[in-house]
């Protein structure tokens, strides 16, 4: 069966389309078949893959208009594959954020740990509410939502604005958290996956290896 996952965060720069990037290319190195979708009107993923020799997923831009057409051709794009992963603007206006959180079997949202993101989430917990209001009302279950800490720095004032995020949001983050590593920036340069350019004893590879196998038993 294939496993929609949408990784969204209305906040800009937390690093959704990069984990979408990354988390596809380790999924196909370990011989899973992998899609990704890109419903951000600024496709940075889709350009990542096309400006790109060696890129091994295969990126679709589909804008989400109604949550019917946009989960027909999500299936479409994904027969047979295990896993679609299904990029986002940074917004909550509109549908297309709802429209890609409707079709999703997990929910990733990529969090810095950074105290003037808190308002920002709240917002999203806001967002999340309406959306599984909108589910219930349709007899669906509640979404499937994680947090995913990303380019976690060192210190401890970042441990705690993570506490706080949970706390807030009412939501788990997953326990393998991603570092603030030059890795990742490498692979968006290189328009490459971090598999390509990391080295499999790197701590960012080491990293996202694990965030991985976790989220697989997320779904
Ligand atoms: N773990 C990381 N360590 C260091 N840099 C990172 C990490 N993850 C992402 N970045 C960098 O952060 C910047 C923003 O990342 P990215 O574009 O993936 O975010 P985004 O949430 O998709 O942004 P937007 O909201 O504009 O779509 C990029 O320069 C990227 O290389
Ligand atoms: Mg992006």
């Amino acid at each position: 069966m294939t496993k929609v996952i949408t990784v969204c965060n209305q906040k800009g720069g937390v690093g959704k389309t990069t984990m979408t990037m990354s988390l596809a290319s380790l999924w196909h190195h370990q011989g899973k078949s992998v899609v990704i979708v890109d419903t951000d009107r600024q496709q940075s993923a889709t350009k990542w893959e096309q400006r790109s020799e060696t890129f091994p997923v295969p990126v679709t831009p589909i804008l989400p208009d109604q949550l019917k057409t946009f989960a027909s051709a999500v299936r479409k794009r994904a027969e047979g594959a295990d896993i679609v992963l299904v990029d986002t603007p940074p917004t909550l206006a509109g549908d297309t954020v709802t429209i890609a959180c409707f079709v999703a079997d997990l929910v990733l949202v990529p969090i810095k740990p950074d105290a003037l993101h808190i308002d920002a989430l709240e917002e999203f917990r806001g967002f999340l509410d309406e959306a599984n209001a909108k589910r219930a009302k349709l007899e669906m279950d509640p979404l499937n939502v994680r947090l995913v800490v990303n380019m976690m720095p060192n210190r401890k004032a970042a441990r705690l604005v993570v506490e706080k995020l949970e706390e807030l949001t009412g939501l788990a983050a997953l326990t393998n958290r991603i570092g603030d590593r030059s890795d990742f920036q490498l692979a968006a340069l290189n328009r490459a996956g971090l598999v390509e350019v990391s080295a499999a004893t790197s701590p960012a590879y080491k990293e996202l290896v694990a965030l991985a196998s976790e989220i697989e038993e997320s779904l």
